[in-house]
Parts: C-alpha cells; sequence; structure tokens
C-alpha cells in the first residue's frame, strides 16, 4: 500500500468558487446561512468570496457585507480572494484575516480573468503580498490553468513551476495548484506536481480540482500519493470559472471527505453536515446539486428546494 497522510486539510471554496460562476443570485442571508453549516460541518478553511471587480463577478458584489455578519467559528480562517492592491484595500478593511491573489500558468486565460499577463500580474502581487503580510494578514496563492488552458491546450509543467515558485519566493506560505478546466488525469498531477516537489515543500503546495470530466477523486489519490495533504473542494461540487468556458464545479467537498474517511485519513469533515450546508444553495438556485453524496442522500432538486 502506498503510505499516505494520516491527516488532509481541506479549503472549502464554495461560497467563493462555487457561487461565482451561478447566473440566479444568490442573496448575503443566504451564503451567510451556507457558511454557518459549513463551519458546523467541521471546515477550518473557507474561502468566503473575492474583493475583485462587481462589474466582472456581480454574484460576490456582497463581500463586505458577507465578510461583515461570518460566523464566529472555533480555529476557523477565513479568507478572500483579491486581484490587485485596490481590492487588499477593501480586504483589509473589511477585517478578513487570510487574502488569495491567483495567476495561471498561460497568459490568455490570465488576460481574459484578470486583465494582465502572468508576468504583470506577478509584479502587481509582490506589492501586495508584502503589504498583506505586513498589515498581519496571511496569503495563499492560485496559479490556474496548470494543466490544460482552455484557450492555449497543454500547458507546460516547467511554467507551472517557474510561476509557483514566484509566488512562495513573494512570500504566500501556500500555492493551490489548480486544475481551472477540470480537465486533469492522474498521469497529469504526476507529471506536473512531482515536477513541483523536486524542489518545493509538499506542505506549500495544494490541489484545487475541478471535476468536469470525472476524474478529480483519481486526481486526490495521485496527490495524496506524491504527499499532498491539502485540497479545496466546493460542497454540493457547486463552480466554476466565468473566464474557463466549459469548465464544470469543483472536486465536491462531500464525494472527497468520503473517500478520505474510508481509507481511514482524518478530515474533521462530516459528510451529512456537508450535504445539509450544500441544501441552503440547491433551495436558493432551485436546482439539484452535481456532487454523488449530496444525490445518494437527497436524489432530487425537490426535496431540497423544499428543505431550506
Ligand atoms: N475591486 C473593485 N474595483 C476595482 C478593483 C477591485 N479589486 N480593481 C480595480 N477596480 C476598479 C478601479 O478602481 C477602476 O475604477 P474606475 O474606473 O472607477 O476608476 C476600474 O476598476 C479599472 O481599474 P483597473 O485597475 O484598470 O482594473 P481592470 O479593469 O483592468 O480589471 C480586475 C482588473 C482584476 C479588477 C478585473 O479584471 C476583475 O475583477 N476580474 C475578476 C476576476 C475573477 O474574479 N475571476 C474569477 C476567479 S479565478
Ligand atoms: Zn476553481
Amino acid at each position: 500500500m502506498p503510505r499516505y497522510p494520516d491527516r488532509v486539510q481541506i479549503v472549502e471554496v464554495g461560497p467563493r468558487d462555487g457561487l461565482q460562476n451561478e447566473t440566479l443570485p444568490v442573496p448575503t442571508p443566504v451564503k451567510i446561512e451556507f457558511i454557518r453549516r459549513l463551519v458546523s460541518a467541521g471546515l477550518k478553511q473557507i474561502e468566503v468570496t473575492s474583493f475583485v471587480h462587481p462589474k466582472f463577478v456581480p454574484q460576490l458584489a456582497d463581500a463586505v457585507e458577507v465578510i461583515a455578519a461570518l460566523p464566529e467559528g472555533d480555529g476557523v480562517c477565513y479568507s478572500s480572494l483579491v486581484p490587485n492592491e485596490k481590492g487588499l484595500d477593501r480586504a483589509i478593511e473589511s477585517g478578513v484575516k487570510r487574502v488569495a491573489v491567483f495567476t495561471a500558468a498561460s497568459d490568455t486565460f490570465t488576460q481574459k480573468n484578470i486583465r494582465m499577463t502572468v508576468d504583470e500580474s506577478l509584479d502587481v502581487f509582490a506589492p501586495v503580498v508584502s503589504r498583506a503580510i505586513d498589515a498581519g494578514l496571511t496569503v495563499r496563492g492560485y496559479v490556474s490553468t496548470c494543466f490544460v488552458c482552455p484557450y492555449e491546450g497543454d500547458v507546460d509543467k516547467t511554467r507551472v513551476g517557474t510561476v509557483t515558485k514566484r509566488l512562495l519566493a513573494m512570500g504566500v506560505d501556500q500555492v493551490a495548484i489548480s486544475d481551472t478546466t477540470g480537465a486533469a488525469v492522474p498521469t497529469d498531477i504526476f507529471e506536473t506536481v512531482g515536477h513541483l516537489l523536486d524542489g518545493t515543500p509538499a506542505e506549500k503546495l495544494a490541489l484545487h480540482l475541478h471535476d468536469t470530466y470525472g476524474t478529480a477523486l483519481a486526481n486526490v489519490l495521485v496527490g495524496l500519493e506524491l504527499g499532498i495533504s491539502t485540497f479545496d473542494a466546493s460542497a454540493g461540487g457547486l463552480g466554476g470559472c466565468p473566464f474557463a468556458p466549459g469548465a464544470s464545479g469543483n472536486l465536491a467537498t462531500e464525494d472527497l471527505v468520503y473517500m478520505l474517511d474510508r481509507m481511514g485519513i482524518e478530515t474533521g469533515v462530516e459528510v451529512a453536515e456537508l450535504v445539509n450546508a450544500a441544501d441552503v444553495v440547491a433551495g436558493a438556485l432551485g436546482r439539484a446539486l452535481p456532487s454523488r453524496n449530496w444525490q445518494r442522500l437527497r436524489g432530487s432538486c425537490g426535496d431540497a428546494a423544499g428543505s431550506v
């Protein structure tokens, strides 16, 4: 048997990645109830919103209100995306304690996403990261399109390595290696993450997977075998990026937790409580959610809509 980590840290991205792509607006009180239930489920790291331009991502225009109403949670760390200095100003003012900067390994996606090339974005982030750290915040970095870019196709692992190293050198404490399109398969993870681990400790890396082709859990397994012990996921399997056409939801948190539980890997998170949290969003959106465990326990959209 391969040696797996004893414990996995899950970064719940449902309130941000999950909701940023929905066409129906989700009211702020629904988001807060969603987050409250995520905390009850045992999650300790929750990305709750983004301080991006509300014109580009109107779904998260209520970032300040969300952060002001966050439930107190024992040992819970809430974070928010910031794309630039203006985003950091808004984040510091909101009182959030952890922020995440985000770039990619391909220029066309980065241009469409944040209107900068990868190099330009790294130049913008360097002062953002140092100012955030000086203000007492901690900072995570994302590298999107690490495997396949929706515009440029296959991505070179050495490019992922260069961007990851530059983010770590700025002072981010962790880089989320992101399969934005959900196209990666186990051999991609083995190749690219294996390359990154040559020089970067596993604890500095997280895997952020989408499940477009149903390969996310297989990819997690390869990540575990390589020693990765932080995985991003989204309750209900919500999610997607408005700037990555064809990409679907994140790996569902409850499906990840089910697998890890059964493998004897501790997460501190309860599947049934996660499904209970996802119900809030299913009710607001009026539709069934893609996660296997949500469907196993709820079956139809009507049940969820009635439960909220
Ligand atoms: N929050 C709110 N407003 C912002 C902002 C931020 N983080 N950054 C810039 N702005 C405002 C500026 O104040 C300026 O306003 P003005 O016209 O009233 O003076 C305007 O936006 C243009 O500023 P500029 O720096 O030129 O930004 P831009 O138009 O190049 O947009 C981003 C850059 C990053 C702000 C924008 O592309 C964005 O928000 N993208 C969303 C990315 C995302 O969330 N993707 C999904 C997650 S992966
Ligand atoms: Zn994502």
